[in-house]
């Protein structure tokens, strides 16, 4: 009892002094406006993920020197070595990580380093054993893998500030250090300690504080559940799936998750103040995973100079890649500017097993795809193949053997192109008209409720994504909160959380003359994932002159859908349908059989000087979403620029006077597409007569 008494009130201590301090900490943490994606002097960043402490240092020069002649310019290093680097507390070693980085430095090649605190040493653990987190079955970790901290451990993250202090403080005046990666891919939840626990109670005080409206906002009126003292607050039970999901309360699960997502915000916060208190001129970033959806990465990014991402994109070549472009897309839309690529694909990929080894060109193509969607770095991962430990099996560019084979050969060939195209490239980006609202709250409030079953915010998001993609057009993925002012078509599928203020800006816009879509499950929930007590679609009723009265999921059946105008045939409704009834709204489709012949399944409305859709149900059918598409982008006047076969990717970087048209084969067999004659293509030179045409995994950079 009175352990625990004083366990609580040091943790209390803890947690305040280090909020006070991340307040600070957040103040100087700005990103600098200096940090441009492209290399100050005009080069790409182009290289590899190198390890010099995994191999002798007789080997050393062979390696720099082979990066040299594959043209790369960066390698990024450290980010596992804390047990080298500090192999007892407070006693370091740079002598190792000096000779590399000097090596480079002769060899032209600059570092970006990572604050290594993803993986602890050993004696971390057997010292402060508090440190580990505790899983969710109620076990601490055991020492012996990585990202087995535990974020609120108030003696973690201030090991964390010294070892990111003494490296900093190290290599502040070192040439090629350009700048820093903090930790490596944050993620959560992952720590059900007490530490934990009492870590979420003071955050939700700062938040909420006071009880009562704690009480109010996670309607602890339900089942008698409410909380008399902070203290009595629990980690929820949050995960879990199947018809009665996890048993706690959807509103405690929503701020467990946003919790979480932000004591990986909080800890990065300390390594970026520290960062930047040594040398203000060095980027600083964090490689982000894509679509991962356990962290809010506006929140991660906003302290980053830029948004770096590893890009794994599966080899099974089961269908489109869409999921890198979508991701990549987001990774732009984080601080709406290019990003760079941290970590990529350089072989077969695995871990206890492995996938094929990349066919000859597809390395090639899964750069061009990131570049088209604004990479302005390209790293692969990893340098070579490593001979011990849990990644034997995840290849890099250089096989155990160390030999520049076939894949080294080809990541320099793409060094040399990507060299050719710098100066095309240099002030370009990807300008969207069309913009989907990708909402990490609805993502988490999905995850402990997804109402009718399989509804997974990121495939929902993805059945409209995928029909952009086909039909050639560039989208940003962006921040509910994000300004709309520039697009002319914006999609907000699923959008489960909508508080009043962010519907009231979706109307705002078609009142202003935008094309908005949205659809099912939009608007049922307010900030506090309580449903909203309004008939649906809530407030966005009168834009999109509907009321939907009833609802339902089709567990398995399915209702036949006719709509002559959008696509004569009839298509299939599945796994949900709302009863929708138009007020003011056409309805463009209905049902085709009883109970539901008198509700549409996608309705249009003119509403002020713009138009908003709706779509009421999922369909089974590809064909409808590019039909739908095809409709939305005439209504925005969004024009077509190109038609392409299938698994033909498009994609304009537009910038400093320039149009650069990517066309991108992920097919197998040579595919040739229809353009406007007499243009260049920057690869070979060529001026094209009214076709491209693209080997297998083939690319064209055209000036457009
Ligand atoms: C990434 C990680 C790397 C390496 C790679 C392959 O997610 O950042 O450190 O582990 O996967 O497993």
């Amino acid at each position: 009892m009175k352990r625990s008494f004083l366990h609580r009130g040091i943790a209390l201590l803890w947690s305040a002094l280090m909020s006070a301090g991340s307040v600070a900490a957040q103040q100087s943490n700005r990103p600098s406006p200096r940090a441009d994606t492209f290399g100050r002097d005009g080069h790409l960043y182009i290289g590899a993920d190198y390890y010099p402490e995994h191999w002798p240092r007789e080997r050393w020069e062979t390696d720099i020197r082979l990066m040299r002649e594959a043209g790369f310019n960066v390698v990024r290093l450290a980010e596992f070595s804390w047990g080298f680097i500090e192999p007892s507390e407070g006693v370091y070693r740079f002598d190792w990580l000096d000779q590399a980085l000097a090596l480079l430095d002769r060899n032209g090649i600059k570092a970006i380093l990572g604050t290594p605190t993803a993986s602890m040493p050993a004696w971390v653990a057997r010292k402060y054993p508090e440190v580990l987190a505790v899983q969710s079955n109620g076990q601490r970790y055991t020492w012996g893998s990585r990202k087995d901290y535990s974020l609120s451990s108030g003696t973690y993250r201030l090991l964390s500030q010294q070892i990111t202090r003494a490296m900093a403080e190290h290599f502040a005046a070192t040439p090629n250090v350009i700048g820093w990666q903090t930790d490596n891919e944050f993620a959560g939840p992952q720590d059900f300690s007490e530490t934990s626990r009492i870590d979420f109670q003071d955050w939700l005080r700062r938040n909420y504080g006071t009880l009562e409206t704690l009480n109010r906002s996670w309607g602890t009126h339900f089942w008698g559940h409410l909380i008399g003292d902070w203290a009595e607050v629990t980690i929820p039970d949050c995960v879990g799936e199947g018809m009665w999901g996890v048993s706690g309360n959807p509103s405690a699960c929503l701020d467990w998750r946003r919790f979480n997502s932000w004591i990986n915000a909080r800890f990065q916060a300390d390594q970026v103040a520290i960062l930047r208190a040594a040398n203000p001129d060095w980027v600083i970033t964090h490689n982000l995973m894509g679509l991962n959806p356990t962290i809010d990465y506006y929140e991660l990014a906003r302290d980053l100079d830029l948004v770096s991402w590893d890009n794994y994109p599966a080899l099974d070549r089961s269908g489109q890649p869409y999921a890198a472009s979508m991701a990549a897309d987001l990774m732009r839309g984080l601080k709406r500017k290019n990003f760079w690529i941290m970590e990529q694909t350089a072989g077969a990929m695995g871990w206890a097993t492995f996938t094929d080894t990349p066919l000859p060109g597809e390395l090639r193509n899964i750069c061009y795809q990131q570049l088209a969607h604004g990479a302005d770095a390209q790293i692969w991962f990893r340098w070579r193949t490593a001979t011990a430990g849990r990644e034997q099996y995840w290849h890099g560019l250089l096989g155990h053997d160390g030999r520049p084979l076939r894949r080294y050969r080809e990541a320099a060939q793409v060094t040399r192109e990507y060299r050719s195209l710098e100066p095309y490239l240099k002030g370009t980006t990807v300008k969207a008209d069309v913009a989907i609202v990708y909402d990490y709250e609805s993502i988490w409030s999905l995850a402990s409720q997804p109402g009718y079953a399989g509804n997974d915010y990121t495939s929902a998001v993805s059945r409209y994504y995928n029909a952009l993609f086909r039909a050639g057009i560039s989208v940003d993925l962006i921040s509910p909160e994000a300004d709309l002012t520039q697009y002319q078509l914006v999609l907000a599928p699923d959008l489960v959380v909508l508080p009043d203020a962010r519907a009231r800006r979706l109307i705002a816009f078609v009142e202003r003359g935008g094309v908005l879509m949205t659809d099912i499950r939009t608007g049922v929930k307010d900030e506090n994932n309580l449903a909203h007590e309004r008939t649906l679609p809530g407030l966005l009723s009168d834009v999109l002159g509907i009321t939907i009265e009833e609802y339902g999921a089709l567990e398995g059946r399915s209702y036949p859908v006719v709509s002559k105008e959008l696509f004569g045939d009839t298509l299939t409704a599945t796994h949900y349908v709302d009863w929708v009834t138009p007020t003011k709204a056409d309805a463009v489709a209905a049902y085709g059989r009883w109970p539901l012949e008198s509700f549409a399944a996608v309705t249009r409305n003119q509403a002020g000087r713009g138009i908003a859709w709706y779509v009421g149900t999922v369909f089974e059918e590809d064909a409808f979403y590019d039909r739908l598409i095809d409709r939305l982008l005439n209504d925005a006047r969004v024009e077509r620029w190109v038609h392409l076969p299938e698994g033909v990717e498009a994609s304009v970087r537009q910038g400093a006077g320039r149009k650069l048209a990517f066309l991108i084969n992920h097919n197998q067999a040579e595919k040739s597409v229809t353009i406007p004659s007499g243009k260049r293509e920057l690869l070979t030179g060529e001026v094209l007569g009214d076709r491209v045409r693209l080997g297998p995994f083939g690319v064209a950079v055209i000036e457009w």
